[in-house]
């Protein structure tokens, strides 16, 4: 969902930005034949390797791309990260979360990139939030001050192939998106 939100966010503020689907599921290339707008462009990692898709990216102009990956530690994550500028990890708040998250920290921390934590599908209990806020601090990864509530604008708009603020502009879902990928900015793609 985030690389969705992400790359539609970038579109808005104007860069071509584009989304590489490495997850077998293939639920980004789904949701880009529900979608009616071009833009942006999605594309599953078929039979290619990630490297050779993302100079032929580069070669069509692309400004930003976003690589999914699979939720779990699978080899994918580890070339993810290495051709990546930049790491984005998503987690949710719960323990179980956390610890599936933990694996993910250590292949980024290993190469010395851009790298940082967002929470998704926080609840709207504060002390939930705080635990989940406290846990991640012992990861030494920069992490998003805001943090992405459970909210059902995310699975409405991508039920139309579109992303929660495309779906409700002004919404709770769309302003912590933009706040998401103003700290994106700042702390991930810098240079
Ligand atoms: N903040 C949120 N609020 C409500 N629903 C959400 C939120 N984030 C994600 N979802 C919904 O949860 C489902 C899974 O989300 P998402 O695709 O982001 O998770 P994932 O960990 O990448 O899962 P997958 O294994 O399917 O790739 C989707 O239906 C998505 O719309
Ligand atoms: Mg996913």
């Amino acid at each position: 969902m985030l690389a969705r939100s992400l790359a539609v966010q970038g579109l808005i503020s104007g860069l071509k930005t584009v989304i590489l689907d490495t997850d077998p599921q293939g639920t980004v290339v789904s949701w880009s034949r529900r979608r009616q707008a071009a833009a942006p462009a999605v594309m599953g990692l078929g039979s290619r390797g990630i490297g050779e898709t993302l100079s032929d990216f580069a070669k069509r102009g692309a400004d930003l791309v976003f690589i999914d990956t699979p939720p779990h530690a699978q080899p994918v994550i580890n070339l993810a990260a290495s051709v990546a500028d930049a790491a984005l990890l998503v987690t949710g708040p719960y323990p179980e979360d956390l610890e599936q998250v933990s694996v993910v920290v250590g292949i980024v921390q290993n190469l010395n990139k851009p790298a940082g934590i967002v929470l998704n599908k926080t609840p709207s209990r504060a002390h939930a939030l705080a635990l989940a806020r406290a846990a991640l601090t012992t990861f030494n990864l920069p992490l998003c001050p805001t943090a992405i509530t459970q909210l059902v604008a995310h699975p409405y708009a991508s039920a139309e192939g579109m992303s929660a603020q495309e779906w409700e502009t002004d919404s709770r879902a769309a302003v912590e998106l933009a706040e998401l990928w103003g700290w994106v900015q700042k702390c991930l793609l810098v240079g």
